[in-house]
């Protein structure tokens, strides 16, 4: 399937690493110019740059910066002139602390709210506009199915994440008749690098023994569905939360 890609330009925040990453290199295979974020970690960025080619550009942005959003998107904008695909994708772990499991009323939520919800807010008030100018545009927010579940010892990832799913339906009601469109990509437990640090053996086993294909997804798994719905190949999926998960 030809997702028509060609002369498209796509932003793809955390696109340094795991999901991002995955998602990154195959739409620059698919023929779009694409934008990595990174927060810290530059050299990843640029690692992901020399594998897609010279239609991939490396940005900065911290999700708790609104400044950086702003130069992110400008500097986007300035070196292609549109954005036709954001996939807000990022995440910060920011007061994170899922294992060992901490009970709800000692977990920190404020700074992972300011970076979780108001950055990818922010990110996608920053990109609108060039949309709308364009009449057209695709965004991809990446939740995760803790968001539509709930997620024990994980309240402030699941709360914000399901802010993310009004978003996505508020946006696609709004931005449809602009011709933008808006939906949510849920992942269940991915193997990324970062996850596979952090997942001590036996939750990694509890989880690949309740999968219904018994085992977790790679992040090459989930880029697809992802790029599907951010192409203009899409044109009738709007205000979607779609899992990936493998049936879990
Ligand atoms: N992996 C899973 O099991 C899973 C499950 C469900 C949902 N998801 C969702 O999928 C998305 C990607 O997850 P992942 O596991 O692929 O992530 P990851 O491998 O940990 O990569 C995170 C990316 O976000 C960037 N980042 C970190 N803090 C940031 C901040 N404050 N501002 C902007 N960017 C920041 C990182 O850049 P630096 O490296 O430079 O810091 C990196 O590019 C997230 O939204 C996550 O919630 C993942």
């Amino acid at each position: 399937m030809d997702l028509r890609f060609e002369d498209r330009v796509a932003l793809v925040t955390g696109g340094s690493r795991g999901i991002g990453r995955a998602t990154a290199l195959l739409l620059a295979r698919e023929g779009a110019r694409v934008a990595v974020t990174y927060r810290s970690r530059a050299e990843d960025a640029a690692a992901v740059v020399a594998e897609a080619g010279d239609q991939a550009m490396a940005v900065p942005l911290d999700l708790a910066d609104a400044a950086s959003i702003r130069a992110a998107v400008d500097a986007v904008l300035a070196r292609w002139g549109r954005v036709d695909l954001l996939v807000g994708n990022a995440l910060a772990t920011v007061g994170l602390t899922l294992w060992p499991p901490t009970p709800f009323e000692e977990q920190p939520a404020a700074e992972f709210f300011r970076a979780n919800l108001d950055g990818p807010y922010a990110v996608a008030q920053a990109v609108v506009p060039a949309m709308r100018v364009q009449g057209f545009g695709r965004i991809v927010l990446i939740s995760g199915t803790s968001g539509a579940d709930g997620l024990p010892f994980g309240a402030a990832l699941s709360t914000a994440k399901a802010a993310l799913h009004g978003l996505t339906r508020t946006l696609a009601k709004e931005l449809g008749p602009v011709g933008v469109l808006v939906n949510a990509v849920l992942p269940g437990t991915t193997l990324t690098e970062h996850i596979a640090a952090l997942l001590p053996a036996e939750a990694r086993a509890t989880r690949e023994r309740a999968s219904p294909i018994r085992r977790l997804l790679g992040p090459e798994e989930v880029a697809p569905m992802i790029a599907f719905l951010g192409s203009p190949a899409n044109t009738g999926v709007t205000g979607e939360l779609v899992r990936v998960s493998g049936g879990l």
